[in-house]
């Protein structure tokens, strides 16, 4: 079955955070959305399937994940990333945000000091401040738009006490796919530190043409003692409204530790829609994933396309996995408010402003592409027309 990704399918009215609450975040009901990370995209016809099936039912009374579930997670990650758990390794979250926070309740206690490495996806700084847990940062290293993980930096924040480490693999929102050498040797640093590593997981399977994803976990079973991965079908199938995800450590310790917050506050239930939603994505949706990638490569291949046009004003790279690019708008000397403001209301873009991902995220945006492909095109020409008429 070929899929349309083309096809424009109107959100509004349907409580979309990306659509719907334009006009409370951008003041203005009418910027083209391209900031919250879900696609506009038709969850997979195969999902959508199970979930009609199971309401026809017509009884939503509590439920579990059985083994259905977690076998299609199990082959998933066997099939997709080389990746080999077992189902006694594999814990539930409600999100991975709910997961960053709980994993930072059980492994730390308040005064301990957590690593993030900013700029990035801006729940990690809450999950750690929140909790009265201290943020050490980690600033990635900027090269050409091109990023890399400070290793000096980080052996001297593990030297100085560090507990732990949240690590986005990959890298939302400046879209790398660490590669097995950058894992290992940040994996050592943590290592001769006895550094807990968290790793968010959840862009996994998003990876552009050409890159590859490696499960931190999967480096050795050292590493693997000493890491909690979490995943998520959540942003591969656009599911993010139903709330579900996994936590895996092999470290039977490590696990019994999270489950006993998850326990401790009564999350662990799920929904059923959740459930049935990620089994049914995991054991049938990968024709309709592998359509999506060739699209999201096409869409990268048109932002690329953009860039003799708009190089004197703004830089970027094609990003490496997400389906977000990381631009950067430094070479206009505008402050963040002023280009917050031109990029609202002159260009007509609702993007996510960089300030919001922390250290080094001044002066850029991020512009989410899971879109159809005129959409991007539309956002990139009123881009450019604004920058012509402006600067
Ligand atoms: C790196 C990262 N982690 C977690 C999330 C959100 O996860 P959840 O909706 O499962 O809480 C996102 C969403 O954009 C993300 O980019």
């Amino acid at each position: 079955m070929k899929y349309n990704f083309d096809e424009i399918i109107p959100r509004e009215n349907t409580n979309s955070i990306k659509y719907d609450l334009r006009s409370e975040i951008f003041g203005n009901p009418d910027v083209i959305p391209m900031w919250v990370a879900d696609m506009d995209f038709r969850t997979p016809d195969v999902v959508i399937d199970a979930m009609q099936q199971r309401c026809k039912h017509e009884i939503m009374g509590y439920s579990f994940r059985d083994d259905d579930y977690h076998t299609a997670l199990i082959q998933w990650l066997k099939r997709r990333h080389n990746y080999t758990i077992e189902k006694e390794w594999i814990a539930f979250a409600p999100g991975i945000v709910p997961a960053l926070n709980m994993a930072v309740l059980a492994f730390t206690q308040p005064g301990d000091a957590i690593i993030v490495q900013p700029p990035v996806y801006f729940p990690f700084f809450g999950a750690v401040t929140e909790h009265n847990r201290k943020l050490i940062l980690n600033p990635l290293i900027r090269h050409n738009d091109y990023y890399t993980m400070d290793y000096d930096n980080l052996e001297q924040c593990c030297c100085d006490g560090a507990r732990m480490l949240i690590l986005c693999n990959p890298h939302n929102p400046v879209s790398r796919a660490w590669t097995p050498d950058e894992l290992t040797r940040m994996s050592e640093i943590c290592l001769r530190y006895n550094v807990l590593m968290i790793s968010d997981e959840i862009h996994a399977d998003l990876v552009q043409r050409g890159h590859k994803h490696t499960v931190l976990a999967s480096l050795s079973e050292k590493v693997a003692n000493q890491t909690i991965t979490m995943t998520a079908a959540s942003k591969t199938f656009n599911l993010a409204g139903l709330a579900t995800a996994a936590v895996i450590a092999s470290n039977p310790q490590l696990l019994q530790s999270y489950n006993q917050v998850l326990n401790a506050i009564h999350v662990g239930m799920g929904n059923i829609f959740g459930n049935i939603s990620t089994r049914a994505a995991y054991s049938k949706g990968e024709p309709w994933l592998e359509q999506l990638l060739d699209y999201l490569h096409e869409n990268v291949n048109l932002l690329m396309s953009f860039q003799p046009r708009l190089q004197q004003w703004v830089s970027y790279r094609a990003p490496e996995a997400t389906y977000m690019a990381w631009l950067n708008f430094s070479k206009l000397g505008l402050d963040d408010e002023a280009l917050n403001k031109f990029i609202i209301n002159e260009a007509g873009l609702g993007l996510n402003a960089g300030i919001q991902f922390g250290a080094g995220g001044e002066g850029h945006m991020r512009i989410n592409l899971a879109c159809p492909k005129s959409t991007v095109e539309k956002a990139l020409t009123q881009l450019e027309q604004a920058l012509l008429k402006h600067f």
